[in-house]
């Protein structure tokens, strides 16, 4: 009996060795950018070494985006043995050398397959090479493996990603694993022991209405906001922040609703042309810190109120970050007073905000000291006002 309870033992510690993600790559929702929602399969490694460079040069890298992730289109077929073959005129110098140069800028390399038999785009899958293709990515420093869905049918998704998960572990390198099953089969169940974040929906489009439009991801998000954690986040999809499809103030909204959702940032521009505005947008420090906030917390639906919603998001140390949502086409002022106690829908718990609280306007940049406290401002169209509330006693409201 001792013996089978010590085989029992060996197989359990044996298992739980294998059977886990990488923990704690993903504390934070990820940032940085991929390929896809600007250059879709025309990329090569001069256009993304040049994303690295704007990257580290602009004020990103010193905001927090860290990997650079090239999606679909990388790769070509296998060889012989089964391993994957990159592109040799798109990438000639291959792509260790590739990640060489983005680590040498003090950035993170990220990478794309899927757990079909082809990729979206037809090139090769994963399904059967995992190990190879696990241990290839180590080999070249890959630090985050965006991992699709195409060309799976009768495969199983829980089977495949976990495959995945594992070949990952065995490989002995760090990856963040992001699952891009596009919510099919309800990841937000059953993937925080198999990636650190998974998509919850289809590709989102440079649009800020209609299918697949910026709100249309947005309000998708609400019902499964309680699966939203550290080191597993839901991914509404890759940010479309500067592309054209979005007006400035679009952009801005869009970006303030990731924030607020505690959504991965991939941004999805092309970063040696853009805006300076859009910059500003990307890197303001106020508005990453609520979403790299380490509760790791969705907003939730406050009050709707004369034209604009209320999202609020409960930030640590008792700091709440508010979303006042203008989806119509006419601006809308905001006299809005935040003081009071608010249920949590879904954690049940109370907030409570008392008048001794301050707000910072974020996209205002300017301190809301009306003595009654209340939130006033103007909301453009198509736009959201972003703002803090803090205990005035701490200086860390302002950027
Ligand atoms: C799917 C994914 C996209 C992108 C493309 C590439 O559609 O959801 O984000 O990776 O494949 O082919």
């Amino acid at each position: 009996m001792p013996r089978l309870t010590t085989l029992c033992l060996i197989i359990l510690i044996g298992c739980s060795a294998v059977a886990q993600k990488y923990p704690n790559l993903a504390p934070t929702p990820p940032m940085g950018w991929n390929s896809w929602n600007i250059f879709h399969c025309d990329i090569d490694e001069w256009k993304v070494k040049a994303m690295a460079d704007a990257m580290a040069a602009n004020g990103m890298k010193d905001a927090g985006y860290q990997y650079v992730v090239i999606d679909d289109c990388w790769q070509v077929a296998r060889d012989k043995d089964g391993y994957v073959i990159a592109d040799s005129a798109r990438f000639p110098s291959g792509i260790k050398a590739l990640a060489d140069y983005i680590h040498a800028k003090g950035l993170k390399f990220g990478i794309y397959s899927c757990a079909g038999r082809l990729t979206c785009q037809h090139r090769p899958g994963g399904a059967g090479y995992e190990a190879k293709d696990a241990q290839r990515y180590a080999e070249w420093g890959v630090d985050y493996l965006k991992y699709d869905w195409c060309n799976s049918d009768g495969l199983k998704s829980t089977v495949q990603y976990s495959t995945m998960r594992d070949a990952l572990h065995r490989a002995g390198r760090p990856i963040v694993f992001s699952l891009c099953e596009w919510g099919s089969t309800k990841p937000w169940l059953w993937a925080d022991t198999v990636g650190h974040l998974w998509r919850t929906t289809g590709d989102i489009r440079p649009r800020f209405f209609k299918h697949h439009g910026v709100l249309a991801l947005f309000d998708a998000q609400a019902k499964i906001r309680k699966y939203n954690k550290p080191n597993a986040w839901n991914d509404p999809d890759m940010l479309e922040v500067g592309n054209e499809g979005l007006s400035f103030t679009e952009s801005r909204a869009h970006f303030t609703l990731w924030c607020m959702m505690a959504a991965p940032l991939m941004s999805g521009n092309d970063l040696r042309a853009m805006q300076p505005d859009i910059l500003k947008v990307l890197t303001n420090k106020l508005a990453l810190k609520v979403n790299q906030d380490s509760l790791g917390l969705q907003c939730f639906l406050w009050k709707k109120e004369k034209g604009v919603e209320v999202w609020i998001k409960p930030l640590s140390e008792s700091r709440y970050a508010l979303c006042f949502l203008n989806r119509s086409g006419t601006s809308h002022n905001v006299d809005f007073n935040p003081v009071g106690t608010i249920t949590d829908p879904d954690f049940h718990r109370q907030y409570t905000i008392d008048a001794s609280y301050a707000g910072y306007d974020i996209w205002g940049d300017r301190f809301l000291n009306d003595p009654d406290r209340h939130i006033r401002g103007t909301v453009g169209a198509h736009d959201a006002m972003f703002v803090v509330l803090d205990k005035p006693s701490r200086a860390d409201t302002r950027p």
